[in-house]
């Protein structure tokens, strides 16, 4: 590379924070701080990634000056020409990837798109029927400190304690007994496809809705790695646009059009204020990369290295639960191999540079708080660039960490190991580190 280039290069790598570290050198050096666990850390969050640094411009563009209250061409301000345009652009990029009838972009996050759903067709004291958060369900599908939980009745379904599979059977009888407005078919922590035929059916038979809450795997349902709700004649769709999907962090509704009027005011007024139209254009930027070839080989990328994870963890003598995994995450019994908790476990790996949280895994008998499991996504490692032999040397680490029982000289050397690892996968090169 020539001076001239390298300048640029040098210049345009300050180009994120130049101004934020003179007029904020506290909140900069929080940002930068915060940047370089990001590099120097192993992230097996399942419900996290890194976007690419388009989105991040995106995100932080001036777009966040905007009011737009309304949808493209219905809004209470002036001055929104462009800001229609984004949304425009957002809604129907997303509705080519999903396939979808409806799309709609503003919803501030995943459980604003839930609340919306519900909101739109339920009357307070209504039933959901829903997957138990000890089975692997999500605080906004029916949890008592929710408001889902506070408002609608809630019944739930789990998975079975031998499989650790979804009861089909179970959420029929339930179904047939408390009749639900809506059925929920959605997880955080559950490692297999979901059946949206068997949903769909049975909901059919009581007169219930399907709401596909798809917010971990959408990513691999945009490459066709798990089937598709919006193509499955499900009502809706709800998602978030931050996990395996890669873009900003925010939620979206997809639907059938006949629900348009509805969700649209479900969300505007019902439920949320003006829109955050510079994380709509991040999730327009971001719906535009997952349109590409790419972004399947991406995808591909993410299932086989879960997958291997699955099977090393397998190999180890671990319990893993199903058995294996179908997505993009695993649920892995700890204290049944080592007698240590998802708590502590989580609390060494991240001293050794290992991040992953504690789970419950189903018929747990520790609190949530404690947890037996821990639960480990591929998706991040993944975009830096990691493949099965990479997966290989993580659980390694990991079990390392766990049969020693979090012993401080272990936890030393396998951070030495995690920062060698992460040398050879570069976490925004583009961004300057000389801080
Ligand atoms: C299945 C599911 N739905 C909804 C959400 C909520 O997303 P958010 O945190 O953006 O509200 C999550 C988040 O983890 C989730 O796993």
């Amino acid at each position: 590379m020539d001076r001239e280039s390298l300048k640029l290069q040098n210049s345009n790598k300050h180009l994120f924070y130049r101004h934020l570290r003179e007029s904020d050198p506290e909140i900069y050096s929080c940002i930068v701080q915060e940047l370089n666990r990001l590099r120097d850390n192993l992230e097996l969050i399942a419900s996290e990634n890194v976007v690419s640094l388009a989105v991040l411009e995106a995100a932080s563009s001036v777009l966040t000056n905007k009011y737009a209250e309304g949808y493209p061409s219905a809004r209470w301000y002036g001055g929104c020409k462009y800001a229609d345009e984004v949304e425009r652009i957002a809604i129907k990029r997303a509705k080519d990837l999903f396939h979808a009838e409806y799309a709609n972009v503003q919803p501030h996050s995943g459980t604003q798109a839930n609340l919306a759903v519900y909101f739109s067709v339920l009357k307070p004291g209504e039933t959901i029927l829903a997957l138990d958060i000890a089975s692997g369900g999500h605080l906004s599908h029916g949890h008592p400190k929710n408001f889902s939980g506070a408002v609608y009745n809630v019944v739930r379904y789990g998975v079975e304690k031998d499989s650790q599979l979804i009861d089909y059977n179970q959420v029929q009888e339930l179904a047939r007994k408390h009749r639900p407005k809506i059925i929920v078919a959605g997880h955080s922590a559950y490692p297999r496809i979901l059946d949206f035929d068997k949903f769909k059916e049975i909901a059919g038979e009581v007169g219930a809705y399907v709401m596909a809450d798809i917010a971990h795997v959408a990513g691999l349902v945009i490459a066709g790695l798990h089937p598709n709700p919006c193509q499955k004649n499900i009502e809706f769709v709800t998602t978030t646009t931050h996990k395996t999907l890669r873009g900003a962090r925010g939620g979206m509704i997809l639907a059938q059009e006949r629900f348009s009027k509805i969700l649209d005011s479900a969300l505007f007024p019902g439920s949320q204020g003006g829109p955050l139209l510079h994380i709509i254009a991040a999730k327009a930027v971001a719906f535009k990369e997952a349109g590409e070839p790419e972004f399947k080989k991406y995808q591909e990328q993410v299932l086989k290295n879960s997958r291997t994870i699955a099977q090393a963890f397998i190999s180890k003598g671990y319990r893993v639960m199903t058995g294996g995994t179908d997505n993009h995450l695993n649920l892995v019994d700890v204290y049944s191999t080592y007698k240590v908790s998802g708590k502590d476990s989580s609390k060494w790996l991240e001293e050794a540079n290992i991040t992953v949280n504690k789970n419950l895994i189903p018929y747990d008998t520790l609190s949530p708080f404690i947890t037996s499991g821990i639960r480990i996504g591929s998706p991040a490692v993944t975009t830096r660039g990691m493949k099965e032999k990479e997966m290989l040397v993580i659980v390694e680490l990991i079990d390392k960490v766990l049969k020693n029982k979090g012993d401080a000289e272990i936890i030393a050397r396998v951070k030495d190991d995690v920062r060698n690892l992460l040398k050879n996968f570069p976490l925004y090169p583009e961004i300057s580190d000389e801080q």
